[in-house]
Parts: C-alpha cells; sequence; structure tokens
C-alpha cells in the first residue's frame, strides 16, 4: 500500500505524459481530417460530364494517385465498408478530459485554484469547471438553434461576446493558465458535441435515408454544414490555448482575457481566409491585417517591460544573498531535487534551483514566470510578497550578479 501511495505523484506524471501524447495524436487526426475534407470539397472540379457526380478531383501522395469523386446523391449500390470520421473527435474530447482531471482536478491546489484571484475549495472549482464545460454547450446550442442562426454576424458577434465574458470570468474565479484551458476545453467540449449530436446523426439520417430510398431530412443536413464550419473556425484558438501554457506572457498578463480574445479574432480570420481562398475569393489583405494585429499585441504586452530609463547609479543594490534566500525560501520548496513541498516527488519540470549556476540558467524562465507574471509560485501558494517579486527584478535588470 505504501509503494502506492508514493508511487502516486509518479503514476500521475507518466498518466499525464500517456494521455496528452494520445490526446495530441488523436487531436492531429480530427484536425487533420477536417482540414483535409474541408480542402478536398473545395478543390473538387465541378465540370465533370457525369449527371451522377458533383465533382471530381486527383492527387498524389505517398506512393499512388487518387482518384476521388464526390457524388451529387447516395450510391446506387452501397460499399461494404462505408468509413466515418467521428472517433477522431470523441477520443479528442475523452483524453482532454482525462487531462483535465490528471493535471487539473488531481492538484487542484496548485494548478486550479489561485488564492490572490479566489478562495474557493477543490469541490468548488471542479463544480464550476464543470458547469462551463456543459453550460458552454448548452447556451451554444440554444443559439444555434435560434432563428439568430440566420443572421451570420450577429450571431457570431454574440457568441464571441459571450465567450470573452466566459474567459473574463474565469480568469476572475481560476488561476490564469487553468482559466485558459478551460476556455480551452469549453470551446472543445463544444466541437466534439457538435460532431455527436448534430453532425453525425444527420450523417447517420443521410445513410439511412439512402438505404430506405427516401429523401434525407434537408434540415438537418443544413445545421450539420453549420456546425462543421463553426468547428473550422474554433480549431485555431483552441489550437493557441492547447499550446498556450508555453507562453506565460500570454495567460500570465493583467488583461489575459482580453489578450486571448484578440489572438482569437486573428487566429479565426486566418481561418476565414484561406476558407475564402478555397473559395476562390483572394482577400490577401486579412494576412498582412492579422499580421499588423499580432504586432500591436505584441508591442502592448511588450512595450511596457522594457525599462528605458534605469537609472544605475540610484539602484538599490540588491545582493545575491538575498534573491537567493527568497528563491529557497518561495521556490526551493518545489524546485529541488527533492522538493519538500508536499505532492511533489520530482522538481517541476525538472526546474531546480539548488545552485548559483541553477538560477542564472534559468533566469528568463524566472523572470517570464515570477517577475513579468506572477504565474510562480502557483496560486502564490508559498505567499511571495510584491516587494520580493521587485528585489528579483532588480537584481535581474542590474546585471543578475552572483559575486555580491
Ligand atoms: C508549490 C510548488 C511550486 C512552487 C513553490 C514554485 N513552483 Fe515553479 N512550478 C511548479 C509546477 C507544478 C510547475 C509546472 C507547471 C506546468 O506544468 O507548466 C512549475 C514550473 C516552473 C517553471 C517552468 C515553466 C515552464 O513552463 O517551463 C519555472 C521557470 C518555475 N516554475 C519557476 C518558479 C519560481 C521562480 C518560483 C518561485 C518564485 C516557483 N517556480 C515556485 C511548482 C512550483
Amino acid at each position: 500500500m505504501e509503494i502506492i501511495s508514493s508511487l502516486y505523484p509518479f503514476i500521475l506524471d507518466w498518466l499525464d505524459l500517456v494521455v496528452r501524447w494520445i490526446h495530441i495524436i488523436v487531436g492531429i487526426a480530427w484536425i487533420g481530417t477536417s482540414f483535409y475534407f474541408n480542402w478536398l470539397d473545395s478543390r473538387l472540379d465541378r465540370e465533370v460530364n457525369n449527371e451522377k457526380i458533383d465533382g471530381e478531383l486527383w492527387s498524389v501522395h505517398s506512393g499512388g494517385f487518387y482518384h476521388i469523386n464526390k457524388l451529387k446523391g447516395p450510391p446506387t449500390k452501397f460499399p461494404k465498408e462505408l468509413h466515418w470520421f467521428k472517433w477522431e473527435a470523441y477520443s479528442t474530447w475523452i483524453s482532454g478530459f482525462a487531462l483535465l482531471i490528471i493535471v487539473y482536478y488531481l492538484n487542484a491546489e496548485t494548478m486550479m485554484i489561485d488564492k490572490q484571484i479566489n478562495e474557493i475549495n477543490i469541490f468548488t472549482a471542479i463544480i464550476i469547471s464543470i458547469t462551463f464545460l456543459i453550460g458552454s454547450w448548452l447556451i451554444y446550442d440554444y443559439l444555434c438553434k435560434s432563428s439568430l442562426i440566420n443572421n451570420k454576424i450577429l450571431f457570431s458577434i454574440l457568441c464571441f461576446s459571450l465567450a470573452t465574458i466566459a474567459s473574463y470570468s474565469l480568469t476572475k474565479i481560476f488561476g490564469s493558465r487553468a482559466a485558459y484551458i478551460h476556455v480551452g476545453a469549453c470551446i472543445g467540449t463544444i466541437m466534439a458535441a457538435n460532431v455527436f449530436y448534430v453532425i453525425i446523426p444527420s450523417q447517420k439520417n443521410m445513410v439511412n435515408a439512402a438505404l430506405a430510398n427516401k429523401e434525407p431530412d434537408l434540415k438537418k443536413g443544413l445545421a450539420a454544414k453549420t456546425r462543421s464550419i463553426h468547428n473550422n473556425y474554433l480549431t485555431l484558438p483552441v489550437l493557441f490555448i492547447m499550446i498556450s501554457s508555453h507562453f506565460p506572457f500570454t495567460y500570465g498578463h493583467k488583461y489575459n482575457w482580453l489578450i486571448l480574445a484578440i489572438i482569437s479574432i486573428i487566429g479565426a480570420s486566418v481561418r476565414h481566409y484561406f476558407n475564402l481562398r478555397n473559395q476562390k475569393k483572394y482577400n490577401v489583405w486579412i494576412l498582412p491585417t492579422a499580421a499588423f494585429g499580432m504586432i500591436c499585441l505584441m508591442l502592448y504586452v511588450s512595450l511596457p517591460k522594457i525599462n528605458t530609463n534605469i537609472d544605475q547609479d540610484n539602484l538599490e543594490l540588491i545582493s545575491f544573498n538575498e534573491v537567493n534566500n527568497i528563491i529557497q525560501y518561495r521556490c526551493g520548496v518545489c524546485h529541488a531535487q527533492k522538493p519538500t513541498f508536499e505532492g511533489f516527488e520530482d522538481a517541476p519540470k525538472g526546474v531546480v534551483f539548488a545552485t548559483a549556476q541553477d538560477i542564472l540558467n534559468n533566469l528568463s524562465s524566472i523572470k517570464a514566470q515570477s517577475i513579468d507574471s506572477d504565474i510562480m509560485p502557483p496560486g502564490n501558494i508559498t505567499g511571495m510578497t510584491e516587494a520580493e517579486r521587485n528585489k528579483l527584478k532588480i537584481w535581474i535588470e542590474s546585471g543578475a550578479s552572483i559575486n555580491n
């Protein structure tokens, strides 16, 4: 028993590794097929001299020529095997939810809750998390079934505003990283539920109607098309959120929800450019505008961090000894070869601050995690003060000397 309980943190790490690996693989398969069919449909040669064929496409890939036909109606004779694409979506959602449990729910105290933002307990945090996942799907689905769906622009503006309100609220409930991941998890849930509740049922209806020699339900087909377009636009923001944990200057920023909203608009507009291009509409201006948006965002986030006028003479001299004490006291309980903080068996992410050299090697990430943002210590669990962050900042800005 004891062995199992001491193995627990390692098991959790390995589960994290395996499930994350699976999540990325099935996610690539899902988005890959979705991108492929989107592309395929837009590139079909529609001028085929065959009344049964809507379009055809020739391609060459991995040692062979492929000749694909899209039929106008159902096939006259059903093939022995008809391939569906649904498990890519379901397994992405299932592995994603498992990751949410492994990384966030089981480490809620460090990974979800930030006592400076909100003093909630673990149970409440998990309930809020699940409510957001289900709630965002219910609201989105309700809007899709309302007449608002006929007004594309109004629908998009409303959904985008609701998503921004949700992400703003999440940043006021959870720690910043958990807030970002939850926005991604809500969008991912909407996308997978679109497949499960709308797209696949519509395809089943189409197949059953064909088998029974009846007309398929046109309304179902239209709804499925709309949802699949929504999924297509949502891929870019959701992929950004998946990689956002590498970029603390985004989720750790004071206005992290706003940054997410702007990056999402930029991502969706790039997707829009490619969708228009597939329809042979070349709105090239979208790309430089998106790039310009990214540059403005970079300037907005980064300019205030540049210290243009550090007055070297007026700098209070901070000794390395003082800095080392702060780091050992506030960070060293976790970031050590043998962490003393309960629940940690290894240094998180392999980041150790045992020696002066360790600290120097990690200067830029210490700055990113604890000065430019307050992501570390997680939820400020070791109670690092502003004065201490400031001391670290001055020490780094004045050259990070370890000799005084
Ligand atoms: C309660 C334990 C704990 C304390 C205290 C703590 N950290 Fe961390 N740290 C973590 C965890 C957990 C992670 C991994 C987070 C993740 O999965 O991205 C981490 C990751 C990091 C990383 C790597 C980030 C990355 O994504 O590569 C750095 C750098 C870091 N911490 C710096 C610090 C600094 C500096 C302090 C003190 C000011 C500190 N940490 C205090 C738990 C802690």
